[in-house]
C-alpha cells in the first residue's frame, strides 16, 4: 500500500505513508517489547504470591498453584482489567499464621486492597508492604500485630484498619500525613500516650477504643463521638471522666460530685460555721461588758461607730 515516498509525486501521500509506518512501528514496538513487559509483572506478582504462600503457614481453603491461572482460579485474587497486574488481595479467615515475610506481598506494586483479617498473624509489618505505591485499603484487623504503629504508610491509604491487634506505644503524630483517611480503625490494641493533635479533612469514621491513651481528646478530633474513644480509662474528655483542673474521681465512682467539688462545699461550710461562732461569741462578750460597766457613757469622740443604732466600738473583752 506505502508507495515509496521518493518516487511519489504527490507531497500528502508522502506525509501519509510516513504516518501509517510509523504508526505500524509503534504496534510492533508495543507486540515486541511492551506486551513481554506486562506479563513479566503479572508472572512477578504471581512469584511473590506463590512465595507467600509457601512461607506462611496455612489451612486448606488458599488453593493457589503454580499450574492455574491467577487471575481466574486463585482464592483472594482480583486482577486488573488487562489481566496485567494484581489488585485485590483477599484472605479473611484462611488460618495465615506468623510473619509476613518481606518480599512476598510487599512486591505487588500495583496493589490496591489488602485484607488479611482474621488470621493468627503475628510479629510487625514488612517495610516494603508499608511503601506499596498504590495501597489504598489496608485491612489487618483481627490478628495479633505486635509492636508500634508504623511511622509510615502508603499515603494515599485511604483506609487503615489495624483493630484487635497487640500494638503498644504511641500513636505516630506522622499519622497525618495520611491526607486520604476516611477510616482509621485502631480500637483495642494496647495503645498508650497522647493522641496527637491531628486534623484529618476527609475522615469519616475513627475508632480509638479499648486502649491506654492518656491526656485528653485533642480540639481537632473532638467532632467524633465519644465511643471513638471510649475504653481508655485515663483519657479525659469523656462524659465519665471530664478535664478538669482539679483531680477527678475514677470512672467507677457512684459520686454524683467530684471530688473537689465536695472539698470546695465543705470549705466554704467550715468558713460559715467559723465566722457565725466569732460573731456569737462578740455579741456575748459585749453584752457581758454592758451589764459589768453598767451606767458609764461614751465620750463624745467615740460615738462614730454606730452608737445611733445602739451598737458600742470593739472592745476587747
Ligand atoms: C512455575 O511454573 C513455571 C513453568 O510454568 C516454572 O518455571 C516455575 O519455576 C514454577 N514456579 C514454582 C514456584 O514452582
Ligand atoms: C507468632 O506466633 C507464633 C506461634 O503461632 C509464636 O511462636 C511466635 O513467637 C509469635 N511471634 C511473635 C513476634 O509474637
Ligand atoms: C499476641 O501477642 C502478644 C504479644 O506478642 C502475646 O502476649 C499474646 O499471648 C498473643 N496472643 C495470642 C492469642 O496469641
Ligand atoms: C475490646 O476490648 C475490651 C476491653 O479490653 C473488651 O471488653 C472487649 O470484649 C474487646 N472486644 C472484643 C470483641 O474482643
Ligand atoms: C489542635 O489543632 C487545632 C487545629 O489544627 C488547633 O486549633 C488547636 O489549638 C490545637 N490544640 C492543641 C492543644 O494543640
Ligand atoms: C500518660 O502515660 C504515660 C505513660 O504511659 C506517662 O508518662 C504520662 O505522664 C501520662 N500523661 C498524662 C497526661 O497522664
Amino acid at each position: 500500500m506505502c508507495a515509496e515516498p521518493g518516487k511519489s509525486p504527490d507531497f500528502n501521500h508522502h506525509k501519509l505513508c510516513m504516518f501509517l509506518m510509523k504508526l505500524c512501528s509503534a504496534q510492533l514496538l508495543f507486540i515486541l517489547f511492551l506486551l513481554p513487559l506486562a506479563c513479566a509483572d503479572l508472572d512477578s506478582d504471581k512469584q511473590a504470591l506463590l512465595a507467600f504462600a509457601a512461607d506462611v503457614p496455612h489451612g486448606p481453603k488458599l488453593d493457589w498453584s503454580n499450574a492455574t491461572f491467577i487471575c481466574t482460579s486463585w482464592r483472594g485474587i482480583t486482577c486488573s482489567s488487562d489481566g496485567t497486574h494484581v489488585l485485590i488481595v483477599r484472605l479473611p479467615a484462611v488460618g495465615l499464621t506468623g510473619p509476613i515475610p518481606s518480599n512476598t506481598l510487599g512486591e505487588l506494586d500495583a496493589l490496591r486492597v489488602l485484607s488479611l483479617r482474621l488470621n493468627r498473624l503475628n510479629g510487625t509489618l514488612p517495610s516494603d508492604l508499608l511503601s506499596l505505591p498504590s495501597l489504598r485499603s489496608l485491612f489487618l484487623q483481627h490478628n495479633n500485630f505486635s509492636g508500634n504503629i508504623p511511622a509510615f504508610f502508603p499515603r494515599r491509604l485511604h483506609i487503615l484498619d489495624l483493630s484487635f491487634n497487640s500494638f503498644t506505644g504511641n500513636i505516630p503524630a506522622t499519622i497525618q500525613y495520611l491526607t486520604r483517611l476516611t477510616g482509621l480503625y485502631l480500637q483495642n490494641n494496647s495503645l498508650s500516650g497522647p493522641i496527637p493533635n491531628v486534623t484529618f479533612l476527609k475522615l469519616k469514621h475513627l475508632d480509638m477504643s479499648y486502649n491506654n491513651l492518656n491526656g485528653s481528646i485533642p480540639s481537632s478530633l473532638e467532632v467524633f463521638a465519644y465511643s471513638s474513644f471510649t475504653g481508655n480509662p485515663f483519657l479525659c474528655g469523656l462524659p465519665e471522666k471530664s478535664c478538669s483542673l482539679h483531680s477527678s474521681p475514677p470512672p467507677s465512682s457512684k459520686r454524683k460530685f467530684p471530688l473537689w467539688a465536695i472539698i470546695d462545699i465543705a470549705v466554704a461550710g467550715g468558713v460559715v460555721v467559723l465566722v457565725l461562732v466569732l460573731v456569737g461569741l462578740l455579741v456575748f462578750c459585749c453584752y457581758v461588758k454592758k451589764k459589768s460597766s453598767d451606767g458609764s457613757r461614751l465620750r463624745s469622740g467615740e460615738s462614730f461607730t454606730g452608737g445611733r443604732f445602739g451598737i458600742r466600738p470593739y472592745q476587747p473583752c
